[in-house]
């Protein structure tokens, strides 16, 4: 699969829900969306299907995300079904972490590798207003990354969103952890969606944090972990783990994009942001191919993403991230 402007697409990012059990400030608004409605879901049969089909034109990898995908029923099914697809590589899940202790092992034993977990604090006390659930969340969100690492899903990566005013007096704490363990931190600027423009005053762009850890040690370029997407490693001296910048505003990388997006209903996205949609579920169910609806979709996949700081419109329609497993 490639698209107009000669990039290679082999990586598909799943959505198998829209909910999730947290409610992170910049994902999800406090009252919940309105939810897509659950016979309006692929099964887990369909989405095999689809990635079949994808597979036979070069897909290789796989992402579940969500909102938080271990809140759909049966998750290690679907990566069951997955693995069995002889040309798929690598299935991977973006996870808070939460019910890991209780979904992990099925999930690593039905073929699952490397889990991200994404954690946008270190301090108990203000989990309630970064995921705006009780600090008890915050427990187990820690005890979900205990299980991973017992587990055995490497590499770890950790994914956090910076808001300045919110988490950035911790943007140290958390590089700092990078020194003991093999951990991949990774800071992520806010992209604005419909939902979370409020939050434009606390955008905080990556060559500050860089700034910022330089002051703390010397910090070298490093290959990055294993794994597809857009981040740019840095490592302290002989440290274990890296620090990783993730950078849609402040420098665009759609130029290396390798993958789409397939929402929890069934639509193919092609990017992130924009209003280019194409549905798989019809075509799905009434004669079985989708090549021609993905071919589609690929044509029309954009060059670049338009998102700018304080704006909806680049975002294309889109109310949060969780709607397309961000
Ligand atoms: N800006 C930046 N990152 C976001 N995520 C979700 N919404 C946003 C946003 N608006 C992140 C989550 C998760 C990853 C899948 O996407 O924190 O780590
Ligand atoms: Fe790819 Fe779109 Fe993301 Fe750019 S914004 S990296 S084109 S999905």
């Amino acid at each position: 699969m490639e698209d107009q402007f000669g990039r290679r697409i082999d990586y598909l990012r799943i959505s198998v829900t829209d909910k999730c059990n947290l409610r992170c400030s910049y994902c999800m608004p406090v009252e919940g969306l309105d939810w897509i409605d659950r016979e309006e879901f692929l099964t887990y049969e369909e989405i095999a299907s689809v990635v079949r089909q994808m597979a036979g034109q070069g897909l290789r990898r796989i992402r579940l995300t969500g909102g938080e995908p271990l809140v759909r029923r049966d998750l290690p099914d679907l990566v069951g079904l997955l693995s069995a697809i002889p040309e798929i590589e690598d299935i991977s899940v973006s996870t808070n972490a939460i019910l890991l202790p209780q979904f992990g092992r099925e999930l690593r034993d039905a073929g699952a590798s490397r889990v991200n977990v994404s954690l946008d604090t270190l301090r108990r006390e203000r989990f309630r207003e970064v995921a705006r659930r009780s600090e008890r969340f915050f427990d187990a969100t820690l005890e979900g990354i205990e299980a991973a690492e017992r587990l055995g899903f490497s590499p770890l990566k950790i994914n956090t969103v910076l808001m300045r005013g919110v988490n950035d007096d911790e943007i140290e704490d958390f590089a700092a952890i990078t020194r003991d363990k093999p951990w991949h931190i990774r800071f992520i600027e806010l992209m604005p969606t419909g939902d979370n423009l409020h939050l434009s005053k606390r955008f905080l762009s990556t060559d500050s944090v860089l700034r910022r850890l330089e002051r703390i040690g010397d910090l070298h370029p490093a290959p990055g972990p294993l794994g597809n997407g857009p981040a740019t490693y840095f490592q302290f001296e002989g440290a274990p783990g890296t620090v990783g910048v993730i950078t849609p505003l402040s420098h665009n990388y759609c130029d290396r994009c390798n993958r789409m997006r397939l929402t929890a209903d069934g639509k193919l996205r092609t990017c992130l942001f924009g209003t280019h949609e194409v549905d798989l579920r019809a075509p799905l169910r009434e004669t079985g191919d989708v090549l021609p609806a993905v071919r589609t979709a690929l044509a029309g996949k954009p060059e670049r993403h338009l998102l700018q700081l304080g704006s909806a419109s680049g975002s294309g329609g889109l109310r949060a991230l969780s709607q397309v497993g961000g």
